[in-house]
């Protein structure tokens, strides 16, 4: 699940007793997996007599230890790779290697193909430099790679910058997330405050095109984020320079714009590195027609901070899901009895998502350009995504299509809606809890939804907190044990170094693969999709 957004320090011991209890927990995982899936199935409270048909071939294959297989897997990598399985580095490479080989020879009866497409790469040239001028005053404030130690950190994929003259800055009204925000800001430095319902990738978007001049992205204390200066990445289409600050100099520039003229000086100087190559993978089924294909997808790396278990490790859950779904589908089509679907069905596992769906954007803007049968956009039906599929205190999380952005081609709404309803008439008639997501683009759908695209999914959440009556609603259908905490984030290691294997509800992510399994099912075995999305016809 892409953030973009801020990923909190966290205090070193806490750090300490968590990886300790991660590598405690990871040890342990191999001799206690026979045993959580026991009690996993006492727990459960579609317990072995009674459980009601998922009503579904490829739902009933689904099996918790085959989807810990994987991650077990990623995790070994992340741990080879220093604990990461971010782009450009080794951790991610393995496991693009990881899933291609397994595909290739543990799974007969896929098509598999690498997309390999290129990343920009820099680096600071030097250490970046801020000065503000307030009331005559000249301040330099002090950089550090150690953000405790910072007053404001450059912000990854911020442009260069060098203002030799004072220019003035202007404080954003609200979030910055609407374009009123920033009707005031051109030729300014904006002071945009971090949160709201957008990511800081959105705002710079605004930012650029409201004629704005830099980014100062602060911290109002009414969320989580630390004292520190925080973390923030934009896309790699980012075209302002931008930095982050620390909660105390926020609040000096802010509260300063109240009552006097502030003026800022930056100064980044960026060393630009060699390009990258990444790999998007797919596997395609043999049968269906390549001219209506539905592309189920979850993306492959990890933000660099942690192994990314839940966030493929939340987002591997995803990555596993997607393997065990594909290699699942590839072997009930080596039965006679399975009823085999009339669309191809391409398994896709994108690279880049966390620095901006970069993998998924890139395959939906070359598919456009392309001509062959089978790969151009116009082949494309619909497109499932599996991001993060294990969260701890996990919800069933459907997208709701109503929620999709403004600015949605709308021929793709009517499709999406049928897929929200498809699985939210599956949780109920399998008397398990659901609730809407948000459609907001922010995971490999976005690109597909965007290009008119019918799309949909489940996901056991991230960042969000479970409030009393979800839990309350949970406790009733799926019992205390499963029900999480209320107040609690739903996937409290999101993007931190403790997305491990530990971060994983057997339970919840064993569920929800067989809710995407009995969707894909449902919309392969479906006789006419393409009236049945585009009852107005596309585009
Ligand atoms: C199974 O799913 C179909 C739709 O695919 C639905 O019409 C039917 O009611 C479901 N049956 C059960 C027992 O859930
Ligand atoms: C990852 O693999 C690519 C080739 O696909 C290679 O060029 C690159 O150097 C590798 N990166 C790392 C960090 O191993
Ligand atoms: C920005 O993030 C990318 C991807 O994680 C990383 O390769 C790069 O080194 C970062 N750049 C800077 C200047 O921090
Ligand atoms: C501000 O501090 C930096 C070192 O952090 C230094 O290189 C720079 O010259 C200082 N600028 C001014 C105007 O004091
Ligand atoms: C910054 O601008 C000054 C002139 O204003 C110029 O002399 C200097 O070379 C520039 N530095 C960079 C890194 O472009
Ligand atoms: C823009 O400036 C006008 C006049 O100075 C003011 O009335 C308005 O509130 C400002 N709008 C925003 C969004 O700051
Ligand atoms: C901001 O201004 C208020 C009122 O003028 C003052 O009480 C507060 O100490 C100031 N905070 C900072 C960080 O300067
Ligand atoms: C297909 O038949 C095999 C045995 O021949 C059986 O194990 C399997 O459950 C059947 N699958 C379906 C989808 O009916
Ligand atoms: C698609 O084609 C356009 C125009 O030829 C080109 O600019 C663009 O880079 C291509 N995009 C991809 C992803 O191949």
């Amino acid at each position: 699940m892409a953030m973009f957004e801020i990923s909190s320090k966290k205090i070193f011991i806490l750090l300490c007793i968590i990886g300790l209890f991660s590598l405690i927990t990871f040890t342990l995982v191999a001799a206690t997996l026979g045993t959580l899936n026991r009690r996993l199935n006492a727990m459960s409270p579609t317990g072995m007599a009674t459980k009601p048909k998922l009503n579904s071939s490829l739902a009933e294959t689904i099996r918790i230890d085959d989807l810990m297989t994987h991650l077990k897997q990623l995790q070994r990598i992340a741990d080879e790779s220093n604990g990461n399985r971010a782009i450009n580095t080794r951790g991610f490479n393995e496991t693009v290697n990881y899933i291609y080989n397994y595909l290739q020879n543990q799974v007969s009866g896929l098509q598999i193909k690498r997309q390999t497409f290129r990343l920009k790469n820099f680096a600071l040239a030097k250490i970046p430099i801020l000065l503000s001028l307030i009331n005559g005053i000249e301040k330099n404030y002090s950089y550090s790679t150690l953000l405790a130690r910072s007053e404001f950190n450059y912000v990854n994929y911020s442009t260069a910058a060098n203002f030799s003259e004072y220019i003035p800055v202007v404080r954003i009204s609200n979030y910055g997330c609407q374009e009123s925000d920033w009707r005031n800001a051109s030729h300014f430095v904006a002071l945009v405050k971090a949160g709201g319902k957008c990511t800081f990738a959105e705002k710079s978007v605004l930012a650029r095109n409201n004629g704005v001049k830099a980014l100062l992205f602060y911290s109002n204390g009414e969320n989580s984020y630390s004292l520190a200066p925080f973390i923030v990445r934009l896309r790699q289409s980012n075209e302002l320079p931008a930095l982050s600050l620390s909660y105390a100099v926020g609040q000096v520039l802010v509260n300063a714009t109240l009552s006097s003229k502030v003026a800022v000086k930056m100064f980044i100087e960026l060393q630009n590195l060699p390009t990258f190559p990444v790999d998007n993978i797919c596997a395609d089924t043999l049968q269906g027609d390549a001219r209506q294909t539905i592309v189920v997808g979850s993306h492959s790396d990890s933000v660099p901070v942690g192994p990314g278990i839940n966030d493929n490790g939340a987002h591997c859950s995803g990555t596993a899901a997607n393997l065990v779904l594909a290699t699942n589908l590839a072997r009930l089509y080596q039965t006679t009895n399975y009823s085999k679907y009339k669309y191809r069905v391409r398994f896709c596992w994108w690279a880049g998502e966390e620095i901006g769906l970069a993998g998924s954007t890139y395959h939906v803007q070359n598919s456009r350009n392309m001509t062959e049968v089978g790969e151009r956009l116009q082949d494309y039906l619909l497109n499932l995504n599996f991001d993060m599929a294990g969260s701890p205190n996990f919800i069933f999380g459907i997208y709701d299509a109503k929620t999709a952005v403004d600015g949605t081609p709308s021929s793709a709404l009517s499709g999406s809606q049928k897929i929200t309803e498809l699985y939210r008439d599956w949780f109920i008639r399998q008397s398990l809890p659901w609730d809407y997501r948000d459609f907001n683009g922010r995971s490999d759908y976005g690109p597909f939804l965007a290009a008119g695209i019918a799309a949909g999914g489940v996901a056991t959440g991230s960042d969000a907190i479970k409030t009393a009556a979800q839990r309350e609603k949970y406790r009733q259908s799926v019992g205390k044990s499963n029900a999480g905490f209320a107040g609690a984030i739903l996937d409290p290691c999101y993007h931190q170094s403790c997305d491990t294997l530990a971060n994983i509800h057997l339970y919840g992510y064993e569920k929800l693969v067989q809710a995407a399994a009995y969707g894909l099912e449902y919309l392969g075995q479906h006789p006419d999709l393409p009236r049945w999305l585009y009852p107005n016809g596309r585009m």
